[in-house]
């Protein structure tokens, strides 16, 4: 695993727009995955800025949603599909049916997960995932206990989570308890993992998830087993597990 702290804030996203250019310049036809949040919206305005000034070409690219609410579709401004649809893809030059989406309105949904793994290993698999990591050590929506041979399958929003989430939501009623979500053996299936976090409040989590035991409690941890990690880390963590 190889960890990146950059200088500031602007490094520290081109640092990760960089390795989705290079991945796309190796392989146009790469399937990408990206996290929603906070955390990738830079990441997403400096890949538009690069595809408008010519340097990323997403025409031939594939994207695989990496999580989504149950309950909302993508027209709902919380979903992840529409942070996915209006602040990324509408934005750039990837195909329509070239984004794949977790169908939070879907009733068959055991059909539906083992579907859409077939979908993203009969492509050939993700070359490039990215994830952000949440206080708990959640990554996509797989919360504390998820077991790591788990494939993408509908997962509950523990209380920890729900709560944070809420200020995404005009009434807390609408916020769902139910999630879908890659798992993490999908997750873990990607030929390259990009976790990136900022914020001095994930100190306490990234240190567990980096340099804690492996275990199914905290969720990243699971990324000290993958051979091709690269974690991208701004300033405010660069003293990881001082104090
Ligand atoms: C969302 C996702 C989540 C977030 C995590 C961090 O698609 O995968 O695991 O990455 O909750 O969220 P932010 O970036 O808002 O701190």
């Amino acid at each position: 695993m190889e960890i990146h702290i950059a200088m500031n804030d602007q490094k520290w996203v081109s640092l990760a727009a960089d390795q989705v250019e290079v991945q796309l310049r190796k392989n146009p036809a790469s399937a990408l995955s990206f996290a929603t949040g906070a955390t990738t919206l830079p990441l997403f305005d400096e890949l538009i800025s690069r595809h408008e000034d010519g340097r990323i070409d997403f025409s031939q690219a594939t994207c695989f949603q990496l999580d989504e609410y149950r309950e909302l579709g993508s027209e709902h401004p919380a979903s992840c599909a529409h942070t996915l649809i209006n602040r990324f893809y509408n934005c750039i030059n990837i195909r329509k049916e070239n984004c794949h989406f977790l169908d939070g309105l879907c009733s068959n949904l055991e059909d539906f997960c083992r579907d859409y793994d077939s979908l993203i290993q009969d492509g050939g698999g993700l070359d490039l995932q990215i994830l952000g990591i949440g206080l708990n050590g959640h990554i996509g929506f797989n919360q504390p206990g998820t077991p790591f041979n788990s494939p993408t399958h509908p997962a509950k929003v523990e209380d920890f989570t729900w709560h944070k989430n809420t200020r995404f939501f005009n009434n807390p009623a609408d916020n769902p308890r139910d999630a879908l979500t890659m798992g993490i053996a999908t997750i873990m299936s990607a030929k390259k993992i990009i976790l990136m976090a900022n914020g001095g409040g994930k100190k306490d989590i990234l240190c567990k998830a980096l340099f804690g035991p492996v275990i199914e409690d905290v969720p990243s941890s699971v990324l000290q087993k993958h051979p091709n990690v690269l974690v991208i880390l701004d300033q405010s963590l660069s003293k990881l597990c001082s104090s």
